[in-house]
């Protein structure tokens, strides 16, 4: 029996609110904001002020709480209703045992909200979101964040941590691997895809789970690549480039936001109300809560812009942060900042409404313990259809890079294929770093996917070759990155020179990227290179399979290997997904969601950039150094955003561009001139030739992705509106400017068709 009958039950018994959670609950719902508002006057400031405090499970919850001081009193506190939210409780009988604290003891009863970095997965991982976003395919992405949705709420989690959607151009900064890359546009088509995949159709629905845009704003542009650093950036680039895919996740209904570590133009973002007030609460009418980043309240005072946590506090919650992550100063010191004036009751009495609206839409108040079923947990985790979602996921999002001769697909009655890389033999490395509940291990690695893709009578011989890294490679610690040891090399050369076919895997260890993985270097690490080059010299059929979770600098790799395939971090299913394209069950289709440089100088590196005033011309003929340029290395990328072959060709032509009010209709016929089917990406650019405020030579402003049979021909429309051609002005105001405007179309941002046409709005 409860100790207390729950005030909640005779709210809803009065109101004759208990209707069971149904498919319309959002956090917009109106019956749901009744129900809180009710609740909310029985409630003290106390209980208040414990819905915005989250605390971190720091023990196991299934057993007796350890003795300690810090458990013994963050039991009490979960028992008075003096917490919110915890993160890092896990599996469905953690979560009871924690909800049981809360519901079975404190005076009102109110249910804790479970949240967790399910980044890429729970269980079963999917690829690395910058691999996802590769795909260019909502579809990809929305089903990716479904399967993770499902396994993580079958284990108690109500809320994921995810999508990170801070658009990043600096490929020295780890965390660029849990974005959606460089583009504003293609970010935003992520954004919503993973926000729809996570909260489904209904919040109520106990296999969906509430997303969490994070993180608010400009993390992506840390000065030099380096986590947790400075952000100066303009206003221009502010709601041109930072805010669209936020915006986007908004108006898809995310139901939570995540402020940021970083301070941006002198304000921690935690701290900034022009962020959380003006822009997503006031602008975008965002109706959901924003939850502080970990310690991000306390780390003002770090930055120098509070004088302690009390300070911290009140200027956290006055600029519109509703929840603290373990700073543990909304729990401290918001009721003497109430008392003292410093904070109006007003500012949390909001707060707690937007936090116990989300409870309400995710049906905790009908039951508590809805996402806690150890049986669902048992036949969710690792079913056999999240793993083979996976695979196909995961197929998506290979990028092929070069292909001479079309020397892929190899036949699978090939004679012999030596696998050659420590990264080749990883069951671990594929899995990605931020891999939720992730067995070691437990990846397909590619030497078992090459092994099951062949004939019987193919001969498959691995040998690691490199040594990439060594020791405890997890989350928390640094990573053991070898210099080079030698000692495999010969086998691995013995073995290419004898073999029909090498396939070798080179690139990053999975934990070079993610928080707090930030390099000044992005070429291969160790002796990868040194030893493909060995190999290169005794077998002319080598396919190299890159794994990475940031673009790499391999301008000797482009070079020199006849067949590349960009495989990222693929997941649970990466061996079998990469041995599908490389044995032709799956002509590749992802395309780069981000520019590969010749050299980390160039970074940040991203295609839209402005003309300037000395373009960059090429023209090195001339003698002449006064253009744009560097001395020591190309400007232009490597490899270009939207870039990635396919084993079909595909042509375009009888492009035009019709004005029409406010916008322009695009056509352009694309066809697959090989005699293999096919997927092709469309991609449409525009550049305002001039304008008041300068503009990027080129953006993405719409894409379509379709199937193209061989010898089929396919015409392709694109209806563009003022919405593609304009832009952001002072104060966020949003127009188009009548001119000349260049309309590109093409399969990537380098390679494309143009024509100028004079539009009005
Ligand atoms: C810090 C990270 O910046 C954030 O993305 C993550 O969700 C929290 N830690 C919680 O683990």
């Amino acid at each position: 029996m409860t100790k207390y009958l729950s005030l909640a039950i005779i709210i809803s018994i009065i109101f004759g609110s208990c209707t069971p959670a149904t498919e319309t609950n959002t956090i917009s719902d109106k019956t749901i904001s009744y129900k809180v508002d009710s609740l909310m006057s029985l409630m003290t400031l106390a209980e208040k002020i414990g819905q915005t405090n989250m605390f971190n499970g720091t023990w196991e919850f299934t057993g007796p709480i350890p003795a300690d001081n810090s458990s013994q009193e963050k039991a009490e506190q979960i028992k008075n209703g003096m917490v919110g939210a915890m993160i890092n409780v896990l599996s469905a009988k953690a979560t009871r045992e924690a909800q049981k604290m809360a519901v079975e003891n404190s005076r009102l009863g109110i249910p804790l909200l479970f949240g967790y970095d399910v980044i890429h997965g729970y269980k079963t991982m999917l690829p690395v979101p910058l691999a996802q976003a590769a795909s260019w395919s909502e579809d990809a992405a929305r089903q990716g964040a479904e399967i993770a949705a499902r396994e993580a709420a079958s284990a108690g989690q109500h809320w994921t941590f995810s999508p990170m959607i801070d658009v990043s151009r600096d490929a020295r900064w780890g965390r660029i691997m849990e974005s959606a890359g460089e583009d504003p546009y293609l970010s935003s088509v992520m954004a919503r895809a993973w926000v729809q995949g996570y909260q489904g159709k209904s919040l109520a629905d106990p296999v969906s789970i509430a997303a969490c845009a994070k993180h608010f704003a400009a993390y992506g542009f840390a000065e030099a690549g380096r986590d947790y650093n400075t952000v100066d950036i303009s206003d221009q680039t502010l709601y041109n480039v930072v805010f669209p895919p936020f915006k986007a996740a908004s108006d898809a209904g995310v139901a939570t936001f995540m402020n940021a570590f970083n301070e941006i133009n002198g304000v921690p973002a935690t701290g900034s109300t022009f962020l959380q007030r003006d822009i997503l609460k006031g602008a975008w009418g965002f109706e959901g809560f924003m939850v502080s980043d970990w310690g991000s309240i306390g780390e003002m005072v770090t930055h120098g812009f509070a004088r302690d946590n009390k300070h911290a506090a009140e200027l956290a919650m006055n600029a519109g942060s509703d929840m603290d992550m373990e700073s543990r100063a909304y729990e401290r010191e918001l009721e003497g900042l109430i008392t003292e004036g410093k904070v109006d009751i007003v500012a949390l009495d909001d707060a707690v409404k937007r936090i116990l609206k989300l409870k309400y839409a995710l049906g905790l108040f009908e039951d508590p313990y809805r996402y806690c079923d150890e049986q669902r947990e048992k036949e969710t985790l690792l079913a056999v259809e999240n793993l083979q979602g996976a695979r196909e996921i995961a197929r998506k999002t290979m990028v092929l890079f070069k292909n001479e001769n079309n020397i892929l697909p190899l036949s699978k009655e090939v004679k012999s294929v030596a696998v050659i890389g420590q990264l080749a033999g990883s069951k671990d490395i594929p899995l990605g770093n931020w891999r939720g509940q992730a067995v070691t291990n437990s990846a397909v690695s590619l030497l078992e996917g090459v092994q099951s893709a062949v004939s019987d009578q193919s001969k498959v011989a691995f040998a690691e070759g490199y040594i990439l890294s060594t020791g405890t490679r997890d989350f928390i610690h640094e990573l053991d990155i070898q210099p080079g040891d030698e000692s495999g090399f010969a086998e691995a050369i013995r073995l290419a020179k004898s073999s029909e076919v090498v396939i070798m895997a080179v690139g990053e260890d999975c934990f070079q990227t993610g928080e707090g993985r930030s390099q000044a270097d992005i070429a291969l690490k160790g002796n990868q290179q040194q030893l493909l080059m060995e190999v290169l010299k005794v077998n002319k059929n080598v396919i190299v399979v890159l794994m990475n979770g940031r673009p790499l600098a391999i301008p000797e790799v482009m070079d020199q290997a006849p067949a590349i395939i960009e495989a990222w971090f693929a997941g649970s299913e990466a061996g079998n997904a990469i041995a599908d394209v490389i044995f032709g069950d799956y002509n590749p289709s992802g395309k780069l969601p981000v520019s590969f440089p010749h050299h980390v100088g160039q970074e940040p590196l991203h295609y839209d950039r402005k003309n300037t005033g000395r373009p960059v011309t090429n023209d090195f003929d001339s003698g002449l150094v006064f253009w744009s340029h560097y001395t020591d290395a190309p400007t232009e990328s490597l490899l270009p955003f939207g870039f990635g072959l396919s084993y079909s060709t595909f042509e375009y032509s009888n492009f035009s561009v019709t004005p029409k009010e406010k916008g322009a209709t695009v056509t352009v016929d694309v066809t697959n001139s090989s005699k293999i089917d096919g997927t092709e990406t469309v991609q449409v650019y525009v550049r305002d030739v001039v304008a008041t405020v300068t503009q990027p030579v080129k953006r993405l402003v719409d894409f379509q992705q379709m199937e193209v049979s061989a010898g089929e021909t396919r015409k392709v429309t694109f209806d563009l509106s003022e919405e593609d051609f304009g832009f952001y002005h002072k104060n966020y105001d949003f127009y188009a400017e009548d001119g000349v405007f260049d309309v590109m179309i093409g399969g990537n941002s380098r390679d494309l068709q143009s024509i100028g046409v004079t539009l009005s709005f």
